[in-house]
């Protein structure tokens, strides 16, 4: 695990977006599994800088999402898909018969979970997995539990997760869905390579036990310590608690 601290999120933005696009112009047909959240934000602009400098072509890359809420159609502004189209899919010359996501509006979540996961094998794995975190160590949507899922499943959200993210819909006159659907701890570590963004004072504690702790369900993120190619890139408050007793 490559544990790397810069002074704020743009430094960051540019190194995680110069793997990607380096990732892109090595194979043009990469396979990309994509975050949403706060923390990837600044990495999207800096890839659609470069896109729009002519530095990268998105046209022939796959994209996988790692989660989206259930019951919230592609149109809803909550919804991931939503997000990723206005953050970046959007504002690229990504083709959108090559964006695969999760569907919030699937009947039938366990044949939705399914597809996905076959969809993700048919298509030879995610070379790049980006990543954020919660303040409770989940990673998608993988919250802290007594085992490790393997390929996508649903899931309820804890009370944690909603505190956090339940600002988006309160601004919209909306309330949080309560189940989203989300790859597997095992289609994540599956990538080969992992890059994930930390920022902020609220995810210091999270940082330090993915780092320091103990390999455990009860803070998923903690797997990643196993993976064999991880870049962990951190600001100095997500990073304030390294090497400090608990
Ligand atoms: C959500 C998403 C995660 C994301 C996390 C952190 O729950 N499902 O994929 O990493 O929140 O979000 P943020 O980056 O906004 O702090």
């Amino acid at each position: 695990m490559r544990v790397i601290i810069k002074d704020n999120p743009i430094e960051i933005s540019h190194e995680a977006a110069d793997i990607i696009v380096k990732q892109i112009n090595n194979y043009h047909g990469s396979v990309l599994g994509f975050a949403t959240g706060a923390s990837p934000v600044e990495t999207y602009k800096r890839i659609i800088e470069r896109y729009e400098k002519g530095e990268v072509s998105l046209k022939y890359i796959t994209t996988f999402n790692l989660d989206e809420y259930v019951g919230l159609s592609r149109e809803n502004v909550n919804s991931y898909f939503y997000f990723m189209k206005d953050n970046l899919f959007g504002k690229t010359d990504v083709d959108f018969n090559r964006v695969n996501f999760l569907s919030g509006e699937a009947t039938d979540l366990e044949a939705e979970c399914k597809r996905y996961y076959d969809r993700i094998r048919e298509c030879g794995g995610i070379d790049i997995q980006l990543l954020g975190i919660g303040t409770n160590g989940h990673i998608g949507f993988n919250e802290p539990g007594d085992k490790f899922a393997d390929g996508p499943f649903a899931v309820k959200l804890t009370q944690s997760t909603i505190d956090s993210n339940k600002k988006y819909f309160e601004a919209v006159g909306d309330t949080m869905p309560e189940y989203a659907l989300t790859m597997g701890i095992g289609d994540i570590m599956r990538a080969r390579k992992i890059i994930l963004i930390a920022t902020g004072e609220s995810k210091a504690k999270a940082v330090k036990e993915l780092v320091e702790g103990q390999v455990s369900p009860s803070c998923p993120a903690t797997i990643l310590q196993m993976h064999a190619d991880v870049t962990i890139f951190l600001d100095k408050a997500a990073a304030s608690l390294l090497g400090e007793k608990k």
